[in-house]
């Protein structure tokens, strides 16, 4: 069968260039530039790939940046001083705290302490909940691009069978939320993780798989229906020695020998990556314009 590749980078090229139109519009009627603020804790190899790529979003878009380091070793009422400072300056729209953080710093306690008005990320509880309950709020960056893929592509979600794999709160947990409601995906949504009985069972009766268990190449062909869309969230860094940097991103699907079995596939890299950091700059925006709070 002949699949179509989800082409997430050029999606999230046309989206930015679209934000950027508007901003130029707001701040030429005298509005003012959105601004984001990125807090990166520590050298984590892949949390400094994914902030310097939203810097470089946020230059795209015609955004403000700014990019506020420390060292692994900063305590938990540094960051809380620090989210506080954020919280409190008028100029700052939007703030996140790159994930994961070093053990000693409880990362619940940090995005709790964020203003959920400037919460552009998402995991704010305010946010988390209102999302649950269809209310206007900021959508966790990852779903939201997933989200807008579909739509881009035209894929029909309502009715149809969707299982993800994964639970976690940045993507599987949002995600379901988001596929459920009428609103949204409007589907009929499983959730499968690590300790799924029936797991191959449900992703062979799926219509749509949206793979997020962080499990290099876990879905494979004898998993998934001919005509299935599959969406691959996982960017697991795997060793490669034919590559420059000495790894390559790899995904949840084994993409050789699902591919040819689906009606639409992401690839990795290029697929969901891209539209993550095109959600994160539009949930900027959102806050620039107070779409959501006042
Ligand atoms: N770590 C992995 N994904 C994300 C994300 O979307 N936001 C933040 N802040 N950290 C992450």
């Amino acid at each position: 069968m002949e699949y179509q590749l989800i082409d997430g980078k050029a999606t999230a090229t046309a989206i930015k260039q679209q934000i950027a139109e508007e901003v130029k519009a707001i701040t030429k009627a005298g509005g003012k530039q959105p601004h984001l603020v990125a807090i990166l804790v520590g050298h984590d190899g892949g949390s400094e790939t994914y902030v310097k790529n939203k810097v470089i979003a946020c230059e795209q878009c015609g955004f403000k940046s700014t990019l506020i380091r420390y060292e692994a070793d900063v305590t938990e009422e540094e960051l809380l001083a620090c989210v506080d400072k954020l919280n409190k300056d008028d100029d700052v729209d939007g703030f996140i705290v790159q994930l994961p953080l070093p053990k000693h710093i409880d990362e619940q306690k940090i995005i709790m302490a964020i203003d959920y008005r400037k919460d552009v990320d998402g995991f704010h509880p305010v946010n988390v909940g209102r999302m649950a309950i269809g209310l206007p709020c900021f959508i966790s960056a990852t779903p939201l691009g997933i989200l807008t893929l579909l739509q881009h592509y035209h894929i029909p979600t309502s009715g149809k069978k969707c299982v993800i794999l994964g639970r976690s709160n940045i993507v599987g947990k949002p995600m379901a939320q988001l596929m459920m409601q009428k609103q949204y995906g409007d589907a009929t949504v499983t959730v499968c993780h690590s300790h799924s009985a029936t797991l191959k069972k449900e992703c062979q009766e799926a219509d749509i798989i949206i793979a997020a268990i962080g499990r290099p190449d876990f879905l494979t062909a004898d998993m998934v229906k001919p005509g299935a869309v599959v969406i691959d969230v996982g960017t697991t860094r795997v060793p490669d020695a034919t590559r420059k940097s000495g790894y390559r991103l790899n995904g949840d699907v084994k993409f050789d020998e699902v591919a040819p079995l689906c009606s639409f596939i992401t690839p990795v890299p290029g697929g969901v990556g891209p539209m993550t950091i095109c959600s994160l700059m539009k949930n900027t925006l959102a806050a620039g314009k107070k779409e959501y709070y006042k």
